[in-house]
């Protein structure tokens, strides 16, 4: 019995095809993975369904019959929750309170009710959560709980989770695929975008295929290898990340890190005493569990936190002290890890692009436009990015805008590359090009420092690796002496070794 029919569903925004004469069903009590490439059409979708967009034809069906989903209010009314990346709760207000916020016909609302009823409901799926607790509080992983219980509180059997897991660290996926499996045990169906394969390999009953807004087709999960799903969402050949390409004639040392210490948002220590150096055609992988000062790390790296003790010297010179702008200037090249800080949604491809480094493109005073779209058309040819110069970014997909940033960043040709999670998101073609920019990096000559939680990566990557925990540098092991065993050891914090 399906769910959710979607037949032939078509979106365009302007002249571009978003989702062509899509098909999709969701049957009850399953997780069915939508899977595709950057820019498939995978949110579109699920927005048509969830009421956020408006399909240009196409009909939905929920339980068999048709329906007209004008707005959320409508899927919700149909039992429809989604989850999307970037979450809409209030910061200042409790658990409870968010979770009942817009769900209530009552003019006082009844704290102490919604209190238990947020606690039996969290209790049931093992949404371990106190709802007393302060939105601004928790971690994101708590986070996307309070999302995920919002949307059963209004009586959700079909639950769409956009990328739910870009955001977690390995131990919160976990609990977030515990707490799917208890969900579809008690009849609630799924909707799971990843563009991770292994994840939906584990997860999921079935996926359907999107390319270029067009279904590729469903198929059952347990018939499908890594190899043959990627074949199916890829239209070209994925490139090769070949690490062994030139190695690098004189290395010299580029960067060097002195007694490095500096503070979290909430003034507590965030790195301790980090010593690192970084030599030229390098590519130093920082392994770690998120949240043990990695963020802080690439942050005081390009001058946007302050260090509270140490030195940063970059060919000689020392940044300490400096604007960012002047650490930029200096050679020092970060891609934000968080997208949507990194860009300004509201202007175009084009005006991102030339963002960091406008002085290149004005003349006393003025903007040179054509130049600034001449060098935006270079970069998305170059760096596939599937946009023009004049769109919003708002309305790229996520790999595209990461494309962006990544374009931004590396066309100034920095000395030292600062990449926190660039693959974060990515689908598999677009993770392979992102690791070979940063290899190609590396082989004119930059440093680079990739901050990565994926071990395959740090390990595929990296010429040394150190490991991050509870701020310090507990290891600095060679490529050739690391493996995910003595890398998760270290991660751990049971073990050190210098
Ligand atoms: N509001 C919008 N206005 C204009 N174009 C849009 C809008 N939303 C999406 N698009 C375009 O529609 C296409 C499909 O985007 P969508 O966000 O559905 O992709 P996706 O499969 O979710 O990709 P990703 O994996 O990167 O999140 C993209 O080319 C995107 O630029
Ligand atoms: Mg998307």
């Amino acid at each position: 019995m399906n769910v959710v029919e979607m037949n032939a569903i078509t979106k365009y925004f302007g002249e571009m095809v978003a989702n062509d004469h899509v098909d999709f069903d969701l049957r009850k009590g399953e997780i069915h993975a939508l899977l595709g490439e950057n820019g498939a059409g995978k949110t579109t979708l699920m927005r048509i369904l969830y009421g956020l967009y408006k399909q240009d034809s196409g009909g939905v069906q929920i339980n068999g019959k048709a329906v007209q989903i004008n707005s959320p209010k409508d899927s919700i009314a149909n039992n429809i929750g989604m989850v999307t990346q970037h979450f809409a709760l209030v910061p200042p207000m409790t658990v409870a309170e968010n979770v009942i916020l817009g769900h209530t016909n009552r003019f006082v609302l009844d704290y102490d009710a919604a209190e238990s009823s947020v606690a039996d409901a969290a209790r049931k799926y093992g949404l371990d959560i106190n709802p007393r607790a302060m939105v601004r509080h928790l971690s994101v992983g708590q986070r996307q709980r309070v999302e995920i219980l919002k949307a059963l509180y209004r009586n959700s059997r079909v639950l769409i989770l956009d990328e739910p897991t870009a955001v977690l660290i390995p131990q919160e996926v976990d609990v977030l695929f515990e707490t799917l499996r208890k969900l579809v045990d008690d009849g609630l169906s799924v909707v799971f975008i990843s563009h991770k394969l292994d994840e939906v390999t584990n997860i999921t009953n079935r996926i359907t295929i999107l390319r270029d807004g067009k279904s590729i087709g469903t198929v059952d999960t347990c018939d499908m290898s890594h190899n043959q799903l990627a074949a199916l969402m890829i239209r070209q050949a994925s490139f090769h990340v070949n690490n062994k390409i030139a190695e690098i004639k004189k290395s010299r040392s580029l960067l060097n890190i002195k007694s490095l210490s500096a503070l979290d948002d909430q003034g507590l220590p965030a790195l301790r005493d980090i010593n690192l150096t970084v030599h030229t055609g390098e590519i130093l992988g920082i392994a770690g569990v998120s949240g043990n000062g990695q963020k802080q790390l690439a942050e005081t790296l390009c001058g946007v936190r302050n260090c509270t003790e140490g030195e940063i010297k970059l060919d000689g010179i020392t940044l300490n002290g400096k604007t960012a702008g002047e650490f930029t200037t200096s050679g020092m090249g970060r891609i934000p890890e968080d997208r949507l800080e990194g860009v300004v949604g509201e202007l175009t491809v084009q005006e991102n692009l030339a963002l960091e480094h406008l002085y290149q493109f004005s003349n006393k005073g003025f903007l040179n436009h054509k130049a600034i779209q001449k060098h935006a058309n270079e970069l998305i040819v170059q760096y596939q990015i599937k946009a023009r110069p004049g769109d919003r970014i708002r309305t790229l997909s996520g790999g595209n805008v990461q494309k962006v940033l990544l374009a931004r960043v590396l066309s100034t040709q920095p000395k030292i590359v600062i990449a926190p999670q660039p693959t974060r998101g990515l689908d598999v073609g677009a993770a392979d090009y992102v690791r070979q920019q940063l290899l190609e990096q590396r082989n004119r000559g930059a440093g680079v420092i990739l901050i990565s939680e994926d071990l395959d990566e740090i390990l595929a990557l990296s010429d040394r690796i150190a490991v991050m925990y509870e701020g310090k540098i507990v290891g600095v092991l060679d490529a050739s002496e690391a493996n995910p065993e003595r890398l998760g050891l270290l991660m751990s914090g049971a073990v050190k070794e210098m």
